[in-house]
């Protein structure tokens, strides 16, 4: 890992390669973390060649400023979240892109540098936005929402098979004192949850920081109007690339891109289609790009991820 930039980026080469970065193209990183995936991105563009950066969160944009200042007037690098991504190009005048990335999810930075409770080993303040400026943070929704509201946030967005328990226990708990850390959340979780042994067994309370983190930054709906958005300003061949890493995300990208190669609603037993729906884009490879088992065995984080990628075809 780099000693000044805290995230080691996940399938790096296979990102620059599925990109197949034109060295005078544009390309937008939305997720830009510590800048690892744009700093490999930028070394491949020409003198013609720019690159535009976001992120909600206010140090990974400072982060990567800085990592990226070589690249002059050709980099555009502010705070905000992908599902704006379609305003803010128009509003600087850029009307289409080569290519598109997102690295989803969260950031080593986030999880061990940024004080903001994402990780339930640490002790620290219950918040989990990745933009200070959300409205509403973890603390705010473990304290304040109903039994029910707690329990289809853990059902949804964790997946979590004990959602009721839990949520009942954080309700029973907060009536007498309020649930202030991440440490303190960890331990209500493992005080109803069965004790598991053995190495590879994942800490009780991996699916409740998922469920309130995606909460709380409404990381599935991010996500759902950027794909809604993004085939406006994407150039014919321009390739658009997504990682994630967990099953819900993967599912929300695998469904789009299946449906933007196939979007005939026309019967089957139809002799020609007459919706006229055309493709607009076609995936490159049907399968999934998997990190190979050396690079887990040096980034422990890459394990679940899973990169798409689609190239935009014009009908
Ligand atoms: C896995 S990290 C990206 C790491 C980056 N590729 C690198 O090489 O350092 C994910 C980043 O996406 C950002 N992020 C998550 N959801 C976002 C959204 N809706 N809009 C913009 N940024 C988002 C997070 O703040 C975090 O910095």
């Amino acid at each position: 890992m780099t000693m000044d930039y805290p995230h080691e980026p996940v399938l790096l080469r296979e990102v620059v390669e599925a990109l197949s970065i034109v060295p005078d193209g544009i390309y937008v990183d939305c997720t830009v973390g510590s800048g690892g995936h744009s700093e490999a991105i930028a070394r491949e563009l020409g003198p013609g060649g720019r690159l535009v950066c976001l992120d909600r969160d206010p140090d990974a944009v400072d982060i990567s400023r800085e990592r990226l200042n070589f690249l002059g007037q050709r980099l555009i690098i502010a705070q905000a979240g992908f599902a704006a991504l379609v305003d803010f190009l128009q509003e600087r005048g850029i009307e289409q892109v080569d290519g598109v990335l997102l690295d989803l999810g969260l950031s080593s930075y986030q999880l061990e540098k940024s004080g903001r409770g994402f990780s339930f080993l640490r002790e620290e303040p219950l918040d989990m936005r990745m933009d200070p400026g959300l409205s509403k943070s973890a603390f705010d929704l473990v304290n304040t929402a109903s039994m029910q509201e707690l329990e289809k946030i853990l059902k949804e967005y964790g997946e979590e098979k004990r959602a009721r328990v839990i949520a009942k226990k954080l309700v029973r708990t907060r009536e007498g004192r309020p649930i202030r850390t991440s440490l303190e959340l960890a331990e209500l979780v493992c005080a109803v949850s069965p004790v598991r042994r053995g190495r590879k067994v994942r800490h009780p309370a991996t699916k409740t920081f998922q469920a309130l983190r995606i909460a709380v930054n409404h990381e599935l709906d991010q996500l759902a109007s950027f794909l809604e958005k993004i085939p406006a300003v994407m150039r014919e061949g321009g390739r658009l690339v997504i990682i994630s890493y967990h099953s819900l995300e993967d599912r929300i990208v695998k469904q789009r891109m299946e449906k933007w190669e196939h979007p005939c609603t026309c019967p089957p037993d139809f002799p020609q289609c007459v919706c006229g729906n055309k493709p607009l884009f076609i995936r490159v490879g049907k399968r999934p790009f998997r990190p190979s088992s050396r690079e887990i065995a040096m980034n422990p984080r890459a394990r679940s991820a899973s990169m798409r990628v689609a190239e935009r075809v014009l009908q």
